[in-house]
Formats: structure tokens, C-alpha cells, sequence
């Protein structure tokens, strides 16, 4: 058996494991990537795209900012249409200048593999399947197979970025781990199609058909979302009833002179919040999608892992520099602490807007008060706006 040794053997090449082995190399720290899927089947995976600024900050300072900077949309606002009317939330003066940037997470991990690749990243591809051995001792190590040979990375801490149904969360005792999870009655379809977006800005849509999102991923590309069953069947959605839909959620007026098209990319988002609690085992530290999971409707899944991964490069740092424990031992505590809050957020935005199929008359009510509440409130407004945006790093 191959052996080979570094000081992070990290599992998972998605953005959380691309990013942390990049600001662990420019910290001079070594890591061993390893990734169960093809570089291109990584990069062609399509996902969301809205950047707080802090993840901006973050990508920059760790030098994979350079196009983002050139191609990504700078967004001061948002806006919320309620039956067939147009809201516009002012982010950036609410918030006293935050803004958000759209640029597709497509593009990030696609940046963060050209740059971890010129570096000479140790990126493996196509291990399958990893293992996970001896966590708790300080010589963890990792195994996989590839190419029908079996490898060893020996190394000091493990990173577990594999996702959501990654091997790290999963070799953790059922006994160490405490998970808090919802799963909601409904899906997101999503289309990207090659035509002008119907506003420059997100809208965010609350109808009586249900929940959708004009989103985009340039100036010539839409992304655009319709609430969905969870078991809905894409073979019944041919693109056309999915612009008719869209059209009748936002309103004829609102979305007149909406740019339709072929899409070039359709796809079912579940909806799910989720959280393991703690973010450690031994020396395994989850990060990312492996952690917690929250519903698109924050935008905050990417803003999340890249905020765990800036944690994480910081403690692996504060030890190899100085030898000290402290970063690691408060990493979940510190990490959870920010999750949880845009867990919160998430949850709020998505109860706020999608129609939920056992709602009572009441509950129904309610709902339509808090949109009214929010859309006619400076307070309303400015806690969405926070939120949206990101809320400060220490917090
Ligand atoms: N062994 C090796 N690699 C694995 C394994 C495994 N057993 N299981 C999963 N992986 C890989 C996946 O193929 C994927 O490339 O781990 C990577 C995990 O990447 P992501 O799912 O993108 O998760 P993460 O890096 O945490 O990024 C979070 O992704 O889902 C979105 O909204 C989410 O934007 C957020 C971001
Ligand atoms: C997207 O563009 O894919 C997108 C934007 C905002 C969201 C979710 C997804 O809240």
C-alpha cells in the first residue's frame, strides 16, 4: 500500500475543501485533497450564487478573487413580489453599505481548482471509496482506493468537506453526535436558460401558485426557481409550462416583456435544514455541506462553508505557528454559533414565502401579516437585510 504524509488530509474537493487547502498553503501548511468524483464532474455541477461580502473578502484575500472581482454582479438590493407587485429592499442603505455579489458557485469551484492546480495542489481524483482511521489518536489516517490500488495518507488532522452525504459525518459514533434536521413538504425546479433576466436584481416571488425566484448568473444568463412537490417529476415540467408558471407567479404586469427560452440545465433542489452538532470528533472537523445543510432560500449554504473553512485554516494556523489547541477546541462552538443564526435566517425566508401544502386558514394569515409587516416596516426590512447580507464575523 502507497503511503504518503502531510499535515490536513482533507476530504471532499467541493468549494469548502478547495478553499481550506488554499488558505492552508498560503499559511504554509501541506494538505492531500481527496475527491471520490472527476474534476469535471465537480465543476459541472450547478448550484447556487450569491457571495456576502465577507465571502467575497475571504475568496480575494486567499487569491482566487481575480475573476469574481471582473464577472460577478454587485448587488445593492433585493426584491420581494407579493401577488403580482414589486417590492424593492434597499439593502445597502438599510445595512449602511453591504451589498451582495451574484457569481455562480460553478465559477468559484472552477477558480479555486485552476489556482489550487497551478500551486501543484495535491488534488486526488476518483478516490473511491475513502476511509477514516484511528480519529481519535493523534495519527489519523485516511485510506482509499483508486485505479483498484489501496493508498494511505498519514496526517495530523482530518477535514471532513465531503457534503452532505459525504464518509466523514457518517464514521462519527451515532453516540458523539446530536442532529437537528426539518425536512420541508416541497422542492425547488430550477432552469437556467441563456436570456435576460427579468430584472437586474433577485425577486424574490410569494403567490398563491407558490414560492419563485428570478435569480441570474450574468446579464445574458437567468436562474430561475418554482416551488415544486418534492417527488415532482421533471419529464411532466417541458420548459414552456415552466415560463407559464413563472409568468402567473409573478404577475402578468410584473413580468411583462419576460425574455423566455430553452433551458440548458433543469434540475430538483430538496429542501432540507439540518445541523450535527458538535462539529468535531477527535481530530476530524467537519466543514461545509458535511456539517449542516439549510434551504436555498438564504442563500446561505456556500457563505456558510467558506465562513467554516476561514475558522478552520485560522486554528490549523494558530497550531502550527504558535502550537496552540485553542482555535481547534472552540472551532465547533464558534462555527455553530453563526450556523445556527443563519439556519434561523433561512428557515424565516423560506416560512415567509413558499405555500405550505397543511397550513391552516390561520397559519395562512399569519404568514400573509409578517410579508405585509416586513414590506411596510423600515425595522422589517432592515433585520432581512442583516441577514442577507451577513451578519458581522464575530457575532
Ligand atoms: N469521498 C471523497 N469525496 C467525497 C465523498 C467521499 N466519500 N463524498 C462526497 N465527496 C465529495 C463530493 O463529490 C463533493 O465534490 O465532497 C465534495 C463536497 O462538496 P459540496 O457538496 O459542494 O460541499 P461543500 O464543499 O461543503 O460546499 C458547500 O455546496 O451544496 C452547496 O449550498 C451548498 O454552496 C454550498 C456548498
Ligand atoms: C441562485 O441564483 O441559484 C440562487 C439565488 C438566491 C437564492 C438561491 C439560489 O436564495
Amino acid at each position: 500500500m502507497g503511503a504518503v504524509r502531510t499535515q490536513v488530509g482533507i476530504v471532499g474537493a467541493g468549494p469548502a475543501g478547495l478553499l481550506l487547502s488554499q488558505l492552508l498553503h498560503n499559511a504554509g501548511i501541506d494538505s492531500v485533497v481527496l475527491e471520490r468524483h472527476s474534476r469535471a464532474y465537480v465543476e459541472g455541477r450547478i448550484r447556487a450564487g450569491v457571495l456576502e461580502q465577507s465571502t467575497v473578502d475571504l475568496l480575494t484575500d486567499a487569491g482566487v478573487g481575480e475573476r469574481l472581482h471582473r464577472e460577478g454582479l454587485v448587488h445593492g438590493g433585493i426584491e420581494i413580489a407579493l401577488d403580482g407587485r414589486r417590492h424593492r429592499i434597499d439593502m445597502k442603505a438599510l445595512t449602511g453599505g453591504s451589498c451582495v455579489t451574484v457569481y455562480g458557485q460553478t465559477q468559484i469551484q472552477k477558480d479555486l481548482f485552476e489556482r489550487r492546480l497551478a500551486d501543484n495542489a495535491k488534488i486526488v481524483f476518483e478516490a473511491a471509496p475513502v476511509s477514516l482511521h484511528d480519529v481519535e489518536s493523534d495519527r489519523p489516517s485516511l485510506r482509499y482506493l483508486r485505479d483498484g490500488a489501496e493508498h494511505r495518507v498519514d496526517c495530523d488532522f482530518i477535514a471532513g468537506c465531503d457534503g452532505f452525504h459525504g464518509i466523514c459525518r457518517a464514521s462519527i459514533p451515532a453516540d458523539r453526535l446530536e442532529l437537528f434536521e426539518r425536512v420541508y413538504p416541497f422542492a425547488w425546479l430550477g432552469i437556467l436558460a441563456d436570456t435576460r433576466p427579468v430584472s437586474d436584481e433577485l425577486i424574490y416571488t410569494s403567490s398563491a401558485r407558490g414560492f419563485a425566484l428570478f435569480s441570474m448568473r450574468s446579464t445574458r444568463v437567468s436562474r430561475l426557481y418554482i416551488q415544486c412537490t418534492p417527488d415532482e417529476d421533471l419529464n411532466e415540467w417541458p420548459d414552456d409550462r415552466i415560463w407559464t408558471e413563472l409568468q402567473r407567479r409573478l404577475g402578468a404586469e410584473a413580468s411583462a416583456g419576460m425574455e423566455t427560452g430553452p433551458s440548458t440545465d433543469k434540475s430538483i433542489t430538496p429542501m432540507r435544514s439540518f445541523v450535527a452538532e458538535p462539529m468535531r470528533w477527535g481530530n476530524l472537523f467537519l466543514a461545509g455541506d458535511a456539517a449542516h445543510i439549510v434551504p436555498p432560500t438564504g442563500a446561505k449554504g456556500l457563505n456558510l462553508a467558506v465562513a467554516d473553512v476561514r475558522v478552520l485554516a485560522e486554528a490549523f494556523d494558530a497550531f502550527y505557528r504558535a502550537g496552540r489547541r485553542d482555535g481547534l477546541d472552540a472551532y465547533s462552538a464558534t462555527c455553530l454559533n453563526r450556523v445556527w443564526k443563519a439556519q434561523r435566517f433561512s428557515w424565516w425566508m423560506t416560512s415567509l414565502l413558499h405555500r405550505f401544502p397543511d397550513r391552516s386558514a390561520f397559519d395562512g394569515r399569519v404568514q400573509r401579516a409578517e410579508l405585509d409587516y416586513v414590506l411596510g416596516s423600515a425595522a422589517g426590512q432592515q433585520a432581512l437585510a442583516e441577514n442577507y447580507t451577513g451578519l458581522p464575523f464575530a457575532g
